[in-house]
């Protein structure tokens, strides 16, 4: 939620913000921002509404050539999308200017003891109240502004990551994160530095990447090293790491808009995410993870597992518990992140609690982590950002690797969560003996061919566009499945009303019959999601008792399958594959679906409203 930016060096700083906003516009979309301070005590402060796109147009005939600037993308918590409410927020005297990712819990209380102290305040943001702070603790303390941000810092309850300037000095950047991820580019002989809240708006620039931990605030000065220093012990040693990251990911491809591009990048991408993890000689299979390796005592002896993870990620959860109970025979749980962080857990020797998180960063989920840390469980995570928060905190844990994730709606993610825990399942289950050695075998060989079924069923683009149109008009619609393709529905209705606005229920298929099933008329499309495995016959039972009730049927069948497109409206057919690996094929139409149809009502599918693609407050 929200993304920040900050660049020093040589270069005129605007197009370089404008740039790295763009980069980061994932991260919330409201409105956007930027300070530039040049020499002579001067700093412009820009605002637009919206998007970033809105404030390249306000700032392009300005000639504002500062070398020293930050910027902001927001997210709104505090206050409405608005101009007064976009970031920069500026000090009284005008002299300090703050970007800030998170929340100040303790904003009010704060903002109560510096009205009597005379402030005034213009915004309804936390972030103002911070930037007053800063100005405060500084003034107290002789004006010195890396002692303010210090002292107000030390105030402050919440999560923040800021960057702070002053236009008195033009040579300074002040950065400083608790619990909101910070990320600090070094260019060449320390003559520049970019700041951004991920690598990715930096990894054009340099690939040399500091990232700060919590309570830690930096000191970027103009052509002087990098100083780090712990908000209470002073100065600390950091770690430069090289990110490898691809850029061609970071464009649309030639997409029209990047959630389809992440769709279609799915063969590619999940192909990475077992390369040299899947190893083939003579037609015997066999999965290594480094993860598994290296921590087998604890994970071979695990007594149970507790996946916490939210939204898609907890779907995919969802099939992680079914493969870990399938073939490692560990009783497995899945929680909400937001609600386990808050539980009475009882944490036993043995527990594992695994995080599923495409970002790495989710509030929710990195603090459930945390609890669990302190009362002893080890810690896995299945994480796609490489350095990221949740990344950082596990004990152990094995990389999705399907390269950066740019539109809000999780795809590509959720296929490469799915198999990273197939693979997981199946390597625990081997070295506990209690997976079948020709089971294991079996589902390894197909887990390979998944790719190329993905491909066949990406070729029903076109057929899918078309049935979309038949959704555009309905303002409800239920998705039903069973077994392991009971996650699946959820995800599909999860995606149709994220992008597309609509009303949309995932339910156990039989569950229906025990409340929704009074909602069945015949203008509300049911999904069905009727692969030919465990259950099938059962599942057409359950579409026996919503024809009768004249709903409208649309299914995900096996190629093939008569039986089930007698009964159908339409179906969209997937490739026959093993039971336990239908929802990497089966979640496929069922995205192309949800875009489709944002797209038919002329949707921003890749912004959808009120969302961000990374939930980095509570
Ligand atoms: C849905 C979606 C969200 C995320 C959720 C968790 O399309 O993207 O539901 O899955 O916010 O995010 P991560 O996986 O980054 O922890």
């Amino acid at each position: 939620m929200c993304g920040i930016v900050g660049y020093i060096g040589d270069k005129p700083s605007l197009p370089i913000l404008i740039n790295g906003l763009k980069k980061l516009e994932y991260r919330g979309y409201d409105s956007a921002g930027c300070a530039i301070v040049s020499g002579n005590e001067r700093m412009e402060v820009y605002k637009a509404k919206g998007k970033v796109s809105n404030l390249e147009e306000k700032t392009q005939n300005d000639d504002a050539c500062g070398t020293l600037g930050i910027a902001h993308t927001r997210w709104a918590t505090h206050g409405i999308p608005s101009e007064i409410n976009a970031h920069p927020h500026v000090s009284q005297s005008g002299n300090i200017a703050i970007v800030h990712n998170g929340i100040i819990e303790n904003y009010a209380v704060l903002k109560e003891q510096l009205e009597k102290k005379g402030y005034t305040f213009k915004s309804e943001t936390d972030t103002e109240v911070l930037a007053q702070l800063i100005e405060y603790a500084a003034t107290e303390g002789n004006g010195d502004l890396v002692s303010g941000v210090r002292r107000a810092l030390k105030l402050c309850i919440g999560a923040y990551a800021i960057a702070v300037v002053d236009r008195r000095n033009p040579d300074l950047l002040i950065a400083a994160r608790k619990a909101s991820p910070l990320a600090i580019g070094i260019g060449e002989n320390n003559e520049e530095f970019f700041l951004a809240s991920d690598a990715s708006p930096i990894a054009e620039y340099t690939r040399k990447i500091v990232y700060l931990n919590d309570e830690e605030l930096a000191l970027i000065e103009r052509g002087k090293e990098l100083r780090i220093e712990n908000l209470h012990t002073g100065s600390v040693d950091y770690e430069i790491k090289e990110v490898d990251l691809d850029l061609s990911m970071l464009d649309k491809g030639g997409f029209p808009h990047f959630m389809l591009k992440e769709i279609f990048d799915q063969p590619t991408v999940l192909k990475d995410c077992m390369r040299g993890r899947i190893l083939e000689k003579d037609g015997k299979y066999r999965v290594v993870l480094s993860a598994v390796e290296q921590h087998k005592d604890i994970l071979v002896n695990a007594k149970r597992f507790t996946i916490v993870s939210c939204g898609t990620s907890w779907h995919a959860g969802l099939i992680g518990k079914q493969l870990i109970e399938h073939f490692c025979k560990i009783h497995t749980e899945v929680a909400y992140a937001s609600e386990y962080r808050y539980n009475d857990t009882v944490i036993e020797p043995g527990d594992v609690v695994m995080a599923i998180s495409q970002s790495g960063e989710t509030a929710d989920t990195l603090a459930a982590i945390e609890m669990a840390k302190e009362k002893g469980a080890t810690i896995f995570g299945i994480v796609n950002s490489v350095g990221s928060s949740i990344a950082r905190q596990t004990d152990t844990g094995t990389y999705i690797h399907i390269g950066p994730e740019i539109g809000v709606a999780s795809t590509k993610a959720f296929t490469g969560q799915v198999t990273v825990l197939t693979m997981l399942a199946l390597a625990l289950g081997k070295a506990r003996g209690t997976v079948d050695e020709q089971e294991y075998n079996e589902v390894l060989r197909e887990l390979t061919l998944i790719p190329e079924k993905i491909q066949t069923i990406l070729q029903q683009n076109d057929k899918i566009k078309d049935i979309a149109r038949i959704f555009t008009y309905a303002h409800n619609c239920l998705y039903l499945g069973r077994g392991w393709n009971y996650p699946v529905a959820l995800e599909g209705a999860l995606k149709m009303k994220e992008i597309s606005y609509i009303h949309a229920e995932g339910y156990p298929a039989a569950e229906m019959k025990h409340g929704p099933i009074a909602l069945i008329d015949d203008e509300m499309p049911v999904v069905f999601i009727a692969t030919h495995h465990q259950l099938y016959q059962k599942i057409i039972s359950n579409m026996q008792e919503v024809l009768s009730r004249r709903g409208r049927i649309f299914a995900i069948v096996t190629e093939g399958d008569e039986q089930v497109r007698k009964m159908c409206a339409e179906v969209m057919e997937v490739p026959a594959t093993l039971a336990c690996l239908a929802p990497l094929l089966s979640v496929i139409p069922l995205q192309l679906l949800s875009y489709h149809v944002a797209v038919a009502k002329q949707l921003n599918v890749d912004q959808p409203r009120n969302l961000a693609k990374s939930v980095t407050v509570e």
